[in-house]
This record gives structure tokens, sequence and C-alpha cells, in this order.
């Protein structure tokens, strides 16, 4: 193929196509987001980082609203990282009130949808009424049977694992294991997300390829999808699209595939 050829190939408009969602024996029963590209789409129209935060948090709203109704048992999201405590002051500032208000506006329609939130992170950093309305998120929900919603808040993937170590160390300690007895069962009662499946799709928005300390132990054999597009031009339609892609991968987990 000539080289105009292969430029002109690869600038082609793509014809709009539309995608149903997959059946589903053919969903993750666990999808998690790094929702990226928030501050990007705010610069693309001259508006301040917090503005790409607010238009982020609507497209959440609908992909939560989606992925509970299409029958999805986890849902993790990356919304605050122990490393984003290092971004300029007022930044921090209006995610936190971005979230608290979340929280606020949210909870009804999440109860109602029979939602169970699970705060993964340390919540001690946070402002006692903050760390209050996160706790009471989590039990209002607690016996909800619906999605499970893991919203990700001064969450580290190592800090996760160091603490896990720590809460077997403890057991050890105490008597009720034996350091022999720890194997990944074990390990996995002590991460934030036990009783859940391990994520099998890690969908990643804004261009960058990276987990960035997301979710390192549940991520073992997960399915990687990296987006284009910013996080608040993430829509329903994309998701159906990589579900769709995530049906058509060809998941061996190390094993030869039998004919
Ligand atoms: C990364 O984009 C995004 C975040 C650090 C925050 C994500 C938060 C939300 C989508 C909304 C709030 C969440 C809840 C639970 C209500 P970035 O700022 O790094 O974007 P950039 O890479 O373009 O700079």
């Amino acid at each position: 193929m000539r080289p105009e050829q292969i430029i002109a190939r690869l600038f082609r408009k793509k014809t709009a196509q539309t995608f149903d969602c997959p059946p589903k024996e053919k969903l993750p029963r666990h999808i998690a987001f790094i929702m990226d590209g928030n501050g990007r789409w705010a610069k693309k129209r001259g508006l301040p980082r917090s503005a790409g935060h607010a238009a982020g948090t609507e497209a959440l709203r609908e992909l939560i609203r989606t992925v509970s109704d299409i029958g999805i048992e986890s849902m993790s999201i990356y919304a605050f990282s122990t490393e984003n405590w290092n971004r300029p002051t007022e930044e921090v500032q209006a995610l936190m009130k971005l979230i608290s208000r979340y929280f606020l506006s949210e909870i009804d329609e999440l109860i109602e949808k029979n939602v169970r939130i699970t705060i993964l992170g340390e919540l001690d950093a946070f402002p006692d009424e903050q760390k209050q309305a996160l706790i009471q998120a989590m039990e209002r929900t607690r016996l909800n049977t619906g999605l499970k919603l893991n919203i990700a808040l001064n969450y580290g993937g190592r800090a996760e694992i160091v603490r896990a170590a720590g809460l077997l160390c403890e057991k050890c300690v105490r008597g009720e294991i034996k350091p022999g007895d720890v194997n990944a069962e074990l390990f996995d009662e002590c991460t934030y997300t036990h009783g859940q499946a391990d994520v099998d799709l890690l969908i990643r928005t804004g261009g960058d390829e990276r987990i960035s300390n997301f979710l390192l132990w549940q991520c073992w054999y997960a399915e990687l999808i990296f987006e284009d597009v910013f996080w608040p031009d993430y829509t329903k339609q994309k998701l159906f699209e990589d579900l769709n892609i995530y049906a058509g991968r060809d998941r061996r987990f190390g094993r030869v595939k039998e004919k």
C-alpha cells in the first residue's frame, strides 16, 4: 500500500455505527473505570479544570444507571487517588465539594436502584463531615442486593496491598491463623472488595495507557481497553461498543485454549 493510501485509510471518516449491549452471559461480572481526561476536556473549551470534573460527574451518572440496568454485578470507579492530594488546592477542594454534593443528590436514586456503595480507600484523611457522609452512604445501602458500586477515594493499589498484608499479620499475632495458612483467598478477604469478583474489564479514557495504581490485586487477569475520548464524552453508546470488544476477547487466564 502506498503511503498516501495508508494516510487516507487512517483518516477516513468512520461511519457512525451503533452497538447493542451484548447478552448477559458475555458481560463482565466486574467492570472498572479510570475516568481520565476531565481537565483536558475543560481546557479544550477554555473552562477551569473543575468544570471538567463537573461534566465528568454527569457522564458518571448515566454510566451508573446503564451498568445497573444491564445487570453487571460490580462497578469500580477511580474518583480520587492517594496521589491526587498533590494537585492545586482549589482543584482538590472543588473535587471534594463535587463528591460530597454527588452523594447528597444521588443517594436516594441509588437506594431506589438497589445499589450497594462501598468506598475503597482510607477515609480518615477526609474532613469529619465528609467522612460521616461517606460512612452513612455505605450504611444506608449495606443491605442492597443490586449493583455493587465501589468508589475509590484516597485510594492506592499499593496501599491496599500493604494494608491487607498488615491485617494478615495482625491475624497471625492474635493466633487466628498461622503464617503458613496465608493464601490468595485469605489475602483477598483483607482487600476492600472482598466477596466480589475480580475485575474482568478495566476501561481507561483520556488516551493514556497505564493502570496508575488502581486495583492492582483485583486486575490480575483483567482485560484492558484504552479509549481516546475524554471522560465527560464517554457515553452509554461507547460503553456498549467496549462491552462488545470485551465479549469478543479470548480470555485464557494463562491456560491453553481447548479445541
Ligand atoms: C482524572 O482526570 C479525573 C479525576 C482525578 C477525578 C474523577 C472524578 C470525577 C469524574 C467526578 C467526581 C466523582 C464522583 C464519585 C462524584 P484529570 O483531571 O486527570 O484529567 P486530565 O488528565 O485531562 O488532566
